[in-house]
């Protein structure tokens, strides 16, 4: 079985950061025996340079055909003054639209090696182990009419009963495997769209008695999320909100640098970390690549069924951070810093190390 891979490293760090994922995916492949069929296309900026738009149609249709697309990141300060449609962010936007890819999943927890990092306090958010299920594909952020001129700038907010249906019953579902919560998160005491949303979420829940359901106003769960992260197991929110609360979860374990992601539809799936494109670090060698190689462990998980590859690259993770390896965006000050390239290997190392234990222990 080859599996079939769209690489779109994009911009600033995101080819430093593919870099990391592609070892770890090559390791894999050696260790268990499986291969990889890898098109690397541009997207973003760089596609902007090359061709004059932020995403081609050659890189729309390899995307189309791949089990799996892995993203690094897009976007850039010598790209922001374009005229809005051209932006590298607009590739990433209709990237998601045209695959399809409805569900955003955002797992936000902690290592137990960087407790002391955060700047929340351990006993808050030790044991912290929350997934936010975003609506990836609609909202605010796709809304029409939209647009801006002289006197006025507007987006419209737009949720249909089909919107809502989709996403809440992978957020039921995937709360199924976990500790069978989830938190509707929405504006209802304000919006119109919000009232909505939190009814045709009720509704599906009604085929899911057993996992337990409660709504929250985004405004407190903002401040629920800082204070007292531990009551939630999966977060299930639109686009907007989503992206918001996404970002504070960051703050559990100190960086962006740490979280991974996954964009799911029916057909289509794509891999990609919380992180921007980080363009003042860029080529240095020094951004952390934890963020991208969780989301190659998301990648074995929900597309490749491969879940022990998964497994594998999280433990590896862990290991890496318990022998001391740390990039400067979760470095404490005794601590000693390390590349890029040295923590990849570090995590390369550890892969090898478990698999081996494994491997004797059945
Ligand atoms: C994210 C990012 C994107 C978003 C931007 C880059 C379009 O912030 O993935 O969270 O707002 O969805
Ligand atoms: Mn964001």
């Amino acid at each position: 079985m080859k599996y079939k891979i769209t690489v779109l490293p994009g911009d600033g760090v995101g080819p430093e950061v593919m870099k990391a994922a592609l070892a770890v995916l090559n390791e894999i492949g050696r260790l268990f025996g499986v291969a990889f069929s890898l098109t690397t296309e541009l997207i973003g900026g760089c596609s902007y340079e090359k061709h004059g738009v932020v995403l081609t149609s050659d890189t729309l249709e390899t995307c189309r055909k791949a089990d799996a697309v892995l993203l690094g990141a897009v976007g850039g300060p010598e790209w922001d003054s374009l005229p809005h449609k051209s932006k590298p962010e607009t590739a990433l936007l209709r990237l998601r639209k045209e695959l399809g890819l409805y569900s955003n999943l955002r797992p936000a927890t902690v290592s137990t090696h960087l407790l002391e990092n955060s700047p929340l306090r351990s006993e808050v958010i030790q044991n912290v182990d929350l997934l936010i299920v975003r609506e990836l594909t609609s909202g605010i952020y796709f809304g029409t009419p939209r647009g801006y001129d002289q006197s006025q700038g507007w987006n419209t907010l737009l949720y249909t009963r089909k919107n809502v249906e989709q996403i809440a019953h992978t957020a039921f579902q995937l709360a199924e495997k976990r500790q069978n919560g989830v938190t509707s998160i929405h504006k209802a005491n304000v919006l119109e769209s919000s009232q909505f949303w939190k009814s045709v979420v009720h509704d599906v829940h009604r085929s899911y008695q057993h996992v337990s359901l409660s709504d929250m106003y985004v405004d407190n769960a903002a401040m629920q999320l800082v204070s007292a992260p531990r009551q939630f197991d999966v977060i299930l929110t639109q686009n907007m909100f989503g992206d918001i609360l996404s970002d504070i979860a960051a703050a559990f374990s100190g960086s962006l640098g740490m979280l991974p992601s996954a964009s799911l539809g029916e057909k289509h799936a794509m891999y990609e970390p919380v992180h921007g494109s980080a363009p003042d670090i860029a080529g240095r060698d020094i951004v952390n690549p934890i963020g991208m190689i969780a989301s190659v462990a998301m990648m074995f998980n929900h597309s490749l069924d491969m879940p022990d590859a998964g497994d594998l690259i999280l433990r590896s993770i862990e290991a890496a951070l318990a022998s001391g390896y740390r990039t400067e965006d979760i470095l404490k000050k005794s601590e000693k810093q390390f590349t890029t390239t040295e923590m990849t290997t570090a995590i390369i190392r550890s892969m090898n190390k478990i698999h081996k234990e494994t491997a004797v222990m059945v």
